[in-house]
């Protein structure tokens, strides 16, 4: 979608706003997919609200994108504009044992800062938080117990190595496709059915990791679709289990 209004246009510079017009989403999203609009850099969130309502005011749909490490976005001139928080050098703000950090900041180069400062045992609760999905959040403060940094780097060392020699990290994904059902893993039911490799055009379930989807060169988003409904199916025939989208799918 192209902002045509000339009174949007002007307004966006005042409210520190980017205007990136005709951007495709294939360059902002992990799995290297997605269809083309107008991108806008929110470069201070305060005036994220005003944004967000002049938008309203002039019914220009409109949706918000993260790091895009989660999520499938369809093919072809998409029907809103994208909004994205502009990454700055000054993320994250130390003040004792919390840390201030922007929604814009990167998660790996956050845990290693608070590290290096002895701080350590981030996340939320495993696939919860208290938030609606409809929330936005700007930023987050977190109380991060006191650690040693060369243990806090030891498990970041075991995590990464545990990823790496279980996921496909060095190819386009958007991580896991589907989540675990309660008391089962997605990828070994996948798996067991003989899947790795399997694809639908440019899509493939890896053979490293039988829940990763990846885009081998040239997927479109209905490759990727199709290959998740494909799998989804014969889940479905052979466990009787609903494989429910970890993956977030943007499509109308
Ligand atoms: N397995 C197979 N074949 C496969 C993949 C896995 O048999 O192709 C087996 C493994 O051997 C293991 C079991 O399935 O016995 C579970 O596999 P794994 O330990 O890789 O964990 P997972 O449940 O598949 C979850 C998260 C991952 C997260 C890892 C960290 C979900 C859906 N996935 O994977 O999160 O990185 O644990 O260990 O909860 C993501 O969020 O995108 C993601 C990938």
């Amino acid at each position: 979608m192209r902002i045509s209004e000339p009174k949007v246009v002007a307004a966006l510079p005042d409210l520190g706003v980017e205007l990136c017009p005709g951007t495709p989403l294939a360059e902002h999203t992990s799995l290297g997919i997605g269809g083309t609009t107008d991108l806008l850099l929110v470069h201070e969130h305060k005036h994220l609200p005003e944004l967000v309502s002049l938008l309203d005011r002039h019914a220009i749909p409109h949706r918000l994108l993260g790091g895009g490490t989660n999520l499938l976005v369809a093919d072809g001139e998409l029907p809103w504009v994208v909004l994205q928080r502009a990454r700055s050098g000054h993320d994250v703000i130390l003040e004792g044992n919390f840390a201030l950090v922007d929604a814009a900041a990167d998660l790996g180069r956050t845990v290693t800062y608070c590290a290096k400062n002895n701080l350590g045992g981030m996340a939320f609760e495993y696939r919860h938080t208290s938030f609606a999905p409809d929330d936005i959040m700007l930023s987050v403060k977190l109380e991060l117990p006191s650690k040693p940094f060369r243990e806090i780097l030891e498990g970041i060392r075991v995590c990464n190595e545990k990823r790496r020699s279980s996921q496909p990290l060095n190819q386009k994904s958007a991580g896991c496709i589907f989540k675990n059902p309660p008391g089962a893993s997605a990828g070994s039911m996948i798996d067991a059915l003989g899947l790795k490799g399997h694809r639908v055009g440019g899509a493939c379930v890896s053979g490293r990791h039988a829940n990763f989807f990846v885009n081998t060169g040239r997927a479109t988003a209905a490759d990727m679709l199709a290959l998740i409904a494909d799998v989804r199916e014969r889940v479905r025939a052979a466990n009787g289990a609903e494989l429910e989208n970890e993956v977030i799918v943007w499509k109308d």
